[in-house]
């Protein structure tokens, strides 16, 4: 990544115009730093790496190779989206790799929640290097990397220390070696999603909420079982469609469901039913450092409850979690 500081004179990237001049002098700085040369990216649908495959298919069509890694822990529908915009609406040269049972196989029985990350972000760099390893004439590599990340690394060069690693995607082995490509390097997130827009992507992508590297893994509590994280990402689909009809997914700064790995007693079809509990959780923050909690209106909890008690097989409770951070952490894990 890049240790570099945003020149004072740049100016803050707020309307269409000026996205679509940074558009411009990007697409000619990456045609100019790549010239007729291959380059690699991991596209995960996330806003940043996202608009930069859309800036780099701008600039150079098809010389990007865009490797998509459905870990097994994304969302409901969130690799289908990413092929549907990518490879069908805008022609990409896009890899599909489904590593569903590499990563699920490698977590079964792990439940320390930092082993699971360092299992996840390891395993992720082994995928995507073995695909890099399948192509020839590659010399680049293009990171959605943006300014908050270089201010944080240089935080934590300065040795101060996080509450959980965040473990996304490392460096990678010695034998791929790239230049790299960071069109975003200078760009605040408001700024990436306003040059997402001019771009054309889909509002719903440019504005997606976080979603953290290690994706469900780390909301599916303890040891990860394929019914549990199946039962997960129904809920957390009907959550999301519940707040996408409500107009709160567009006020709400975070907002799913966790499942952990206990069971209780209840009963449908009047027969003892046990079954794991739903957790929502929904925050608002603006760095997520601190958090506060949306305040989900009673109707809105009253049908995603209903709905995740009779559509998803194995949960037969929903609680709602209402601890600010702190002393509650956004993820619970
Ligand atoms: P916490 O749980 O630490 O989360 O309050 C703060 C923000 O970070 C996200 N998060 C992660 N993001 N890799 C990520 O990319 C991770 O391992 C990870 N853990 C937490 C979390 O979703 C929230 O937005």
């Amino acid at each position: 990544m890049a240790n570099e500081k945003r020149p004072d004179t740049m100016e803050r990237i707020t309307t269409k115009a000026l996205a679509d001049a940074f558009i411009e002098a990007e697409v000619a700085k990456v045609r100019a730093q790549v010239g007729d040369k291959k380059v690699l990216l991991a596209l995960s649908g996330g806003v940043d790496s996202s608009v930069v495959a859309a800036l780099l298919i701008k600039a150079i069509g098809k010389q990007l190779i865009c490797v998509h890694v459905n870990h097994g822990l994304m969302r409901k529908n969130e690799s289908e989206n990413v092929i549907e915009v990518f490879k069908n609406g805008l022609d990409a040269n896009l890899i599909y790799v489904d590593a569903t049972d590499r990563f699920l196989n490698l977590l079964a029985g792990v439940s320390d929640p930092e082993k699971k990350r360092k299992i996840i972000g390891k395993e992720f760099i082994e995928v995507f290097a073995d695909e890099a390893r399948k192509l020839e004439g590659v010399e680049f590599l293009a990171q959605g990397t943006i300014y908050p990340d270089i201010l944080e690394s240089i935080k934590q060069a300065e040795g101060k220390k996080a509450v959980k690693s965040h473990h996304n995607v490392g460096g990678l082995p010695e034998d791929l070696k790239f230049s790299l490509v960071e069109p975003l390097k200078f760009l605040y997130k408001d700024e990436v999603r306003v040059v997402g827009e001019a771009l054309g992507l889909p509002h719903a992508m440019v504005y997606r909420q976080p979603f953290p590297g290690p994706g469900l893994g780390v909301r599916c509590l303890g040891a990860i079982t394929r019914d549990r994280l199946a039962a997960l990402r129904e809920a957390d689909a009907i959550l999301r469609e519940e707040f996408d009809k409500c107009g709160l997914a567009e006020k709400v700064w975070q907002y799913f469901v966790v499942i952990p790995d206990i069971k209780s007693v209840g009963v449908k079809d009047d027969s003892r039913y046990e079954g794991w509990p739903a957790i929502l959780r929904a925050v608002n923050t603006k760095d997520a450092m601190t958090a506060t909690i949306e305040p989900i209106p009673y109707d809105v909890l009253a049908k995603i409850t209903a709905r995740i008690t009779t559509e998803v097989d194995g949960i037969n409770r929903v609680l709602y979690d209402i601890t600010p951070k702190p002393t509650g952490t956004i993820e619970w894990e």
